[in-house]
């Protein structure tokens, strides 16, 4: 039974961008967030923590502005550490999690993330979670395993109400600011994977709820290919989702 989910796009901004240059961006961005709403897709972004509150107020409430990690402590001693909380009052309803790049250097793993999917879904806030396998992994074909492993530890625990609210983002690290994106049918055939995992867990009607996205070397002259896959529910993209032509291309192409 396929039931239609709402296609997403999110722009993740990583480390760039000043308060100002963010702004800048939000300010320019209202036309193209409505003409994807209108369309009937999901936009966002990412931006990094000292930015959000300044994309919060000038950006069309349609956006959707989502962190790049949260703490899942609602408070105390945790020096750098950024909670739910804070996130809360000033609007932030999303989060990124378990990006490659917080694996890689923050060491991140899919069980620290799990405690903060889960502080997100008590919250009423929505987890981004994020998996995908190096080269080496990909080259081995170990892929669907790797990331089998990363779902399942990351969703442990949670009943099929709550995994719904999820979004997973596929992003093989050998395609992430590369240019060497995964060809479409790679990441169909990983990511239906990753959706008979959750239908293994929660079961059909709950998997095919879940959307899933890939990311990894988007940009608007590739965005079409994967949004004619199936289980492909859209993209999270870094490099090409900086600069207001590009994202707004990114959109464009979304919709064709
Ligand atoms: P990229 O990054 O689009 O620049 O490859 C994707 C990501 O890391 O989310």
């Amino acid at each position: 039974m396929t039931m239609a989910r709402k296609k997403l796009l999110l722009g993740n901004w990583k480390m760039n961008k000043t308060p100002s240059e963010a702004k800048e961006f939000a300010l320019g961005c209202s036309e193209m967030v409505h003409f994807a709403v209108s369309h009937g897709i999901d936009v966002g972004v990412a931006p990094t923590f000292v930015c959000l509150q300044t994309v919060v107020e000038n950006a069309p409430k349609d956006l959707i502005i989502a962190a790049q990690n949260v703490n899942e402590h609602d408070h105390g001693a945790y020096t750098g550490e950024i909670s739910i909380p804070m996130l809360k009052e000033i609007g932030i309803s999303w989060v990124i999690l378990g990006h490659s790049e917080r694996r890689t250097y923050n060491g991140e793993t899919s069980l620290a993330c799990n405690a903060k999917i889960k502080a997100l879904l008590a919250n009423s806030m929505t987890p981004v979670y994020c998996c995908g396998e190096t080269l080496e992994t990909f080259e081995q074909g170990q892929t669907k395993a790797f990331v089998a492993k990363q779902i399942e530890e990351g969703f442990a625990g949670l009943s099929k109400e709550e995994a719904e609210k999820v979004v997973v983002a596929y992003e093989p690290i050998w395609a992430i600011g590369t240019g060497k994106n995964a060809t479409k049918e790679i990441a169909e055939d990983t990511i239906a994977s990753i959706r008979s995992v959750l239908k293994g867990l929660f079961g059909e009607q709950t998997a095919e709820k879940i959307r899933i996205l890939y990311g990894g070397s988007v940009k608007p002259n590739n965005i079409a290919e994967y949004m004619s896959e199936k289980d492909i529910d859209g993209a999270l993209v870094g490099g090409a989702s900086l600069a207001l032509d590009s994202y707004r291309g990114l959109i464009e192409n979304l919709v064709k």
